[in-house]
């Protein structure tokens, strides 16, 4: 085989690699991977994982294997269900929570359908009060505190799911003194206008709930071998010392369990961004009213932390030119139940992309650079598999790896197509023109709007991108943000999560999906087999001159304390120009210079110059000076995270002498960084 290094036969490559990518063929992976359920930890998730594998090494891959480590995860226990209750005045329990969701038909004969319950709660049977308050943001407890005055110490909290991550509602009421927390999906957050509930629709039935774990991991992995794999010889610690764990019981309920819990409820009437989509009155509280004052909430959880063994799949194909260079596109298997949407459509498309790529290798395509594929285990636990892998693979990794994409669900919506991905991979026009027209038409699959937007969290690229400084992002079809509402897609994590819900509704003729394999295997190909790679530090200068213009912005609505405490963002102004500057430069040379690969290699090794070994504040595996996941909502991306904390309700602060010096010292450390990786695109000599 001829290494493809010429340009045109790379190119009819790509056309060839994204023709193959076949509607048919994805609704069969698909198809094939949803019959079961198959929770991380399961004997069903090992059965699918070694299909995928034996299936890669048949579509042609060099070499595939399965990579196992041993985390902490965490199960409800089957003899003793979870559930929460109304208890009288003479402790009678007169009103309980459902077990588990309706199965849906067609599989009422499957067993194993773990029930709805928060992974990694504590053990307990908390008795009292509840508390509305809101999603349980940040904003909503100060709220609550310093407006309504109300005091949740003691109580149990209730909340509706929806706006943030779950595990970040979960640390606030902890932080706030609660005894436990109730997290319901309300139907103003999970229900489209006009759209039945399934089967007859792509809506929330009443009876299902959102699993989901409740860690606050930052990062960390396997909460018991922080920094480290978990492999066999690992130390580990105890699990009362696990990281990110709620010291509090938490449980999901649907909206029909939310009404009696929440109908009775005595207390302030709310504001109305308070309220939800339910016909009852959606009180503060604490407690009920006079009328049923005698009446307490309990929550009975017996959820059990457990050691136990995961596996990656890990395909690969040697790069002709350059085998030491890495191109991986990764994307986890483990689902709640079925997983029909998360993360099975995303998990067809890397089948996929394996089948094509595994056709384009037969007929003679040797890629310039390594590509891997991963199918990660325990994402759902809290990125557990990729970020494992990432540990275990460190030092090799922040030596060879060019880029990350991740490919967790590959639809939410219905509308158009939305890319998340690090600054210096907002491609160039022709090729995004070029991708955009590959991935489809307007008749079959929606406008193609442009959406770019900054990487957040709650997906497996995180330990690549935040922590080791990989240049790194995502595609997938998406709703329509401006008229469709509610958070994720209504059926998230639940048991309605079907094949059938995709090819009835999402995908009818998987064309969607198809062109989401076009984006990310386009991207994958471009990233493995262009002689120059596809990044650009100019695109990366343009933003964080905007990151740095919105953080100074943040800091100027207190213009007496920036002079009082002499605040200057003036260094990190400085920095940037000095960034942009050396980008401007560094591209114009790229035009005339032949040492290709120094040059790719100051590209490759940039995002890793974002990196900061000591970590941000309080989170040392947050690593990345420009991105972290926001401190408030895991799921957003924050831009110079270090200052935005630093800045963070400073008004408040009771010593503004100490919360104005840790500002200081945080822009100091942004101009440094963006300095120090402005200097690694200068020519070498
Ligand atoms: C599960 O519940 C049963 C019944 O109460 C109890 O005997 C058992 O110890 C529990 N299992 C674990 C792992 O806690
Ligand atoms: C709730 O469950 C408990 C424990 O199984 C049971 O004793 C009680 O009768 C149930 N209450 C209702 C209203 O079903
Ligand atoms: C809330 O109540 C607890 C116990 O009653 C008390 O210790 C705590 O100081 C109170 N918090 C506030 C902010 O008043
Ligand atoms: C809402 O609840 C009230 C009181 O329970 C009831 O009288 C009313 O009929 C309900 N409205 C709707 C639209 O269901
Ligand atoms: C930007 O570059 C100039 C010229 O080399 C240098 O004097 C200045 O210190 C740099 N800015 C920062 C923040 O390092
Ligand atoms: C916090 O600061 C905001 C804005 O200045 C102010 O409106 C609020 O009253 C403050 N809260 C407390 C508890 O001081
Ligand atoms: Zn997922």
């Amino acid at each position: 085989n001829q290494p493809s290094a010429d340009k045109d036969a790379s190119n009819k490559y790509l056309r060839e690699f994204l023709v193959e990518f076949q509607p048919d063929q994805i609704r069969d992976h698909l198809r094939k991977f949803t019959q079961l359920p198959h929770l991380a930890g399961s004997e069903q998730n090992l059965k699918y994982a070694e299909q995928i594998q034996s299936e890669w090494q048949e579509f042609g891959l060099d070499s595939v294997e399965m990579v196992p480590y041993d985390v902490l995860l965490s199960y409800p226990n089957k003899s003793q269900p979870n559930y929460i209750s109304i208890v009288d005045r003479l402790g009678s329990e007169v009103f309980n929570t459902s077990l588990a969701e309706p199965v849906p038909q067609g599989y009422e004969d499957v067993s194993d359908i773990v029930p709805p319950y928060s992974a990694y709660s504590a053990k307990g049977q908390p008795e009292g009060d509840l508390v509305y308050v809101n999603y349980g943001r940040t904003e909503d407890f100060f709220q609550l505190q310093r407006e309504m005055g109300i005091n949740v110490t003691g109580k149990i909290v209730i909340v509706r799911y929806g706006r943030i991550f779950r595990g970040n509602k979960v640390k606030n009421a902890m932080s706030a003194g609660a005894k436990g927390i109730i997290m319901f999906s309300d139907p103003a957050d999970y229900w489209a206008a006009g759209v039945q509930p399934y089967p007859d629709g792509w809506n929330l039935p009443g009876g299902g709930a959102q699993r989901g774990n409740v860690l606050s991991l930052n990062g960390a992995g396997d909460p018991l071998t922080p920094g480290y794999p978990a492999k066999e010889y690992t130390f580990r610690l105890d699990t009362e010392d696990g990281i990110g764990l709620p010291s509090i019981p938490v449980h999901p309920i649907g909206f029909h369990d939310a009404v009696p819990l929440l109908q009775n409820m005595g207390g302030p009437i709310p504001p109305n961004n308070w309220k939800g989509g339910l016909n009852v009155s959606y009180r503060i509280g604490p407690g009920f009213t006079e009328e049923f004052r005698t009446q307490k909430v309990r929550m009975n959880i017996h959820t059990n932390n457990q050691v136990t063994r995961i596996y990656n799949v890990i395909g690969r194909i040697r790069g002709a030119l350059e085998p030491d260079r890495y191109v991986i596109l990764g994307g986890h298997r483990d689902a709640w139940v079925f997983g029909g949407i998360d993360p099975m459509s995303g998990a067809a498309v890397v089948h996929e992309t394996v089948r094509s790529a595994g056709k384009l290798l037969s007929k003679g395509w040797n890629p310039q650079r390594s590509v891997i594929f991963a199918s990660w285990d325990a994402e759902e636990f809290g990125l557990l598999g990729s970020t494992e892998w990432a540990e275990d693979n460190a030092k090799v990794l922040q030596e060879r790896a060019v880029a990350y994409i991740n490919a967790d669900s590959a639809i939410e919506g219905m509308y158009t197509l939305r890319v998340d991905c690090t600054p210096s991979l907002h491609t160039k026009k022709e090729k995004k023109d070029f991708l955009y027209t590959r991935a489809g038409t307007k008749e079959t699959t929606g406008p193609m709007i442009e959406m770019i937007s900054k990487l957040g969290s709650g997906s497996d690229f995180e330990a690549y991108f935040i922590r080791l400084g990989i240049a790194a992002g995502r595609a997938r079809y998406t709703k329509n943000k401006k008229t469709e509402r509610y958070s994720s897609y209504p059926v998230y994590h639940s048991v309605y999560e079907t094949f059938e819900i995709v090819e009835k509704f999402y995908d009818p003729t998987f064309r969607r999906l198809q062109a989401v394999a076009q984006v990310r295997g386009g991207l994958i190909f471009l990233l493995a087999d262009s002689q120059v790679l596809p990044l650009s530090a100019s695109q990366y200068a343009v933003s964080l001159k905007k990151y740095a213009q919105s953080i100074a912005q943040l800091a100027q609505k207190h213009p007496q304390e920036m002079e009082r405490f002499g605040v200057s963002f003036d260094f990190l102004f400085s920095a940037v120009e000095n960034f942009t500057l050396a980008a401007t430069d560094f591209h114009k040379r790229l035009e005339t210079i032949n040492t290709v690969r120094v040059m790719n290699d100051q590209l490759m090794y940039l995002e890793r110059a974002f990196i900061d070994p000591l970590g941000l504040p309080g989170r040392p595996f947050y690593r990345h000076v420009i991105f972290a996941p926001s401190s408030h909502n895991k799921y957003a991306g924050e831009s110079f995270p270090g200052i935005y904390d630093a800045l963070f309700d400073i008004e408040n602060s009771s010593d503004p002498q100490e919360s104005w010096k840790e500002v200081k010292r945080q822009i100091s450390i942004a101009a440094f960084t963006v300095n120090a990786a402005a200097m690694t695109l200068t020519p070498p000599a």
